[in-house]
């Protein structure tokens, strides 16, 4: 089983890889993987034991992001370009002989339709984004769309990417948590007000809404302390620095701090976890993450949350409107205004996504659908 994925720099949906190549079970699969470029998530993999290569894009062709690709994809010179590297990558998979294509990330997707054809293996994509025109340029929707009914099987990771993708077939897997990072028992904490975001700096993140939102939680509740965790990637620097301008005259009262991979401490240090996406995130795995270390949270309304934030009827911490500042700073004051409360419902999510989304189920579900593709053209 071949793994593609075009990046190797840490986006959510490679972390989530990292996660699902640890957990696979190694006497029921073979895998291996294959990056269009070296960084961080190279090693990451070695590490869990499967082996993996390079095979470098052109600079150019790595760096196109979703909306020039969609633009661009049209032009002579990056079509050239493409067709070069799909004959570079077709020759390689084909000596490396894989039982099955399993691609992670879009332009992986795209490329493993002509390498898959030529190569005739059977296909297996797995989306970690929602395929809408809120999301990706309208070419790009159509391209994915169209394309998306060609692969033996497609994996999503939640209903709200499925919904993206109409009359598809899909099978959703939600992506999951390992054992350790989880918390064994919900905390018991003397309640704090430390309420922060965790996650890269970007405007699709909304640490724009969020600090906004600080300033009126301020006015209610001088004493909260503010903190946002993350580093900007994909060109989003202009943007942290604004933020960070638009932040200044709150002093002391605002912390930054640089990306950590210990995320599990850098929630634990918090009193209300902050999710502020303005626009629909596909999934949103550190709400997840907030949950397991029993850390109340309060999440924008939109894309894969909502599945997350709530169990059956219940609703397993504080949804508030996308984009609407008021609304997330009313959300962020119920939570300080009622520790207990906070504190039980965290309880009940801590719970809840303990039992919902553990990366062996990710992996069980993942690995039965790889057998069924890989069955259905034999
Ligand atoms: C992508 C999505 C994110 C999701 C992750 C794992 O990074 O943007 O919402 O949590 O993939 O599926």
């Amino acid at each position: 089983m071949l793994i593609l994925d075009h990046t190797a720099r840490l986006g959510g949906a490679e972390l989530a890889l990292e996660r699902l190549c640890k957990a696979l079970d190694r006497k029921v699969v073979d895998p291996r993987a294959l990056l269009f470029e070296d960084g961080p998530l190279h090693q990451r993999i070695r590490r869990t034991g499967v082996p993996v290569g390079i095979e470098p894009m052109s600079p150019r062709l790595g760096q196109l992001d979703r909306g020039s690709a969609g633009r661009l994809s049209g032009c002579p010179r990056v079509a050239a370009q493409v067709t070069r590297f799909t004959i570079r990558l077709t020759s390689r998979v084909r000596r490396l002989r894989p039982d099955l294509i399993y691609t992670t990330s879009l332009k992986a997707d795209l490329i493993g339709i002509a390498v898959a054809a030529l190569t005739r293996r059977p296909l297996v994509w797995h989306v970690h984004d929602r395929i809408s025109p809120d999301y990706l340029p309208v070419t790009m929707v159509r391209l994915v769309r169209l394309l998306s009914r060609v692969p033996a099987a497609v994996i999503v990771n939640s209903h709200a990417t499925a919904r993206t993708l109409p009359g598809v077939p899909v099978v959703i897997a939600y992506p999951g948590y390992e054992q350790e990072q989880a918390l064994a028992a919900p905390p018991r904490k003397a309640a704090g007000r430390v309420v922060g975001m965790i996650g890269r700096i970007s405007p699709t993140k909304g640490q724009a809404e969020f600090v906004a939102a600080a300033r009126l939680v301020l006015e209610e509740y001088p004493d909260a302390q503010i903190r946002i965790v993350g580093a900007a990637m994909f060109g989003a620097e202009d943007y942290a620095r604004q933020v960070r301008r638009q932040a200044e005259d709150l002093g002391d009262r605002i912390t930054w701090l640089d990306f950590t991979d210990d995320v599990g401490a850098q929630l634990d240090a918090l009193d209300v976890f902050v999710h502020a996406s303005p626009v629909p995130e596909p999934f949103g795995q550190v709400v997840v993450e907030a949950m397991i270390r029993g850390v109340p949270v309060v999440a924008t309304r939109a894309g894969g949350v909502p599945e997350i934030l709530r169990d059956d009827d219940q609703l397993l911490g504080i949804l508030v409107e996308p984009g609407d500042v008021t609304d997330l700073a009313r959300g962020i004051s119920t939570a300080l205004a009622d520790p207990e409360g906070a504190a039980r419902t965290a309880e009940q999510a801590w719970a809840s996504a303990r039992e919902r989304f553990s990366v062996a189920q990710t992996a069980a579900t993942v690995t039965a659908t790889w057998r069924r593709a890989a069955a259905s053209v034999r």
